[in-house]
């Protein structure tokens, strides 16, 4: 018992980056509620989702981060005026609401805008992980990872553990991206690294099990 009561030990930020796509939503969904969807809708804005493990005989809540692509946030750098009341996909602009943001000063999620240098900052603020996502049958995806990474360092703490996925691993026929290259490119940059499939659940429990034990 005593679940509902349990005093955190630790609160532990990880923040998941990536291309549009990837699954960085969906990896999410699986580590926090074993949910998957094959439609799933591209993040506006920022989400977040919590989790309490115990690791050590401590307990750890993970509060795992997920945004949006680069693509959207180019969207947003240029479009700051107007990023608000707009929702960007690929092919089309549509009228809505934002989802919510991250105020540092009050520590709290507002569901109304802030520009996206402001989002940036407030994203990797705190973070002690990151998920560094590439979709294994994209090989654009994992080229793009030096420049997330260059992202991530350029505003993330110096320490923070970061982890490199692969993920659709379920897609094996449709590969693009062979396993030696991103061990090499992993290795090259210290990074932990990972195939995983949010659809089939492999290896993703492990990979966050993984950054969180190795922070701790
Ligand atoms: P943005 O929010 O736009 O940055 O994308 P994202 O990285 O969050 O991608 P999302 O999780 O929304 O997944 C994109 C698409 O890939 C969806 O259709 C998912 O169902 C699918 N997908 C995610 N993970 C997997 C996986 O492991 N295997 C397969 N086959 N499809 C996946
Ligand atoms: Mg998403």
């Amino acid at each position: 018992g005593g679940d509902f009561n349990q005093k955190i030990d630790y609160v532990f930020k990880v923040v998941l980056i990536g291309d549009s796509a990837v699954g960085k939503s969906q990896l999410l969904a699986r580590f926090s509620r074993n949910q998957f969807s094959l439609d799933s809708k591209a993040t506006i804005g920022v989400e977040f989702q919590t989790k309490t493990l115990v690791i050590d005989n401590k307990t750890v809540k993970a509060q795992i981060w997920d945004t949006a692509g680069q693509e959207r946030l180019d969207f947003y750098l240029l479009l700051p005026e107007i990023y608000n009341y707009c929702v960007f996909s690929h092919q089309s602009t549509v009228s809505c609401s934002f989802h919510a943001v991250w105020y540092a000063e009050t520590d709290q999620f507002i569901g109304s805008p802030i520009r996206y240098r402001a989002v940036t900052s407030a994203y990797y603020r705190g973070a002690v992980g990151a998920m560094l996502v590439y979709d294994m049958t994209k090989r654009q995806s994992f080229d793009n990872m030096a420049r997330w990474l260059e992202e991530l360092r350029g505003h993330a703490d110096k320490n923070i553990v970061v982890m490199l996925i692969g993920n659709k691993c379920d897609l094996g026929s449709l590969r693009a991206v062979p396993t030696e290259d991103a061990q090499e490119f992993a290795q090259r940059e210290n990074l932990f690294f990972m195939e995983t499939s949010a659809l089939e659940s492999t290896n993703v429990e492990t990979a966050f099990l993984t950054i969180l034990t190795e922070i701790y």
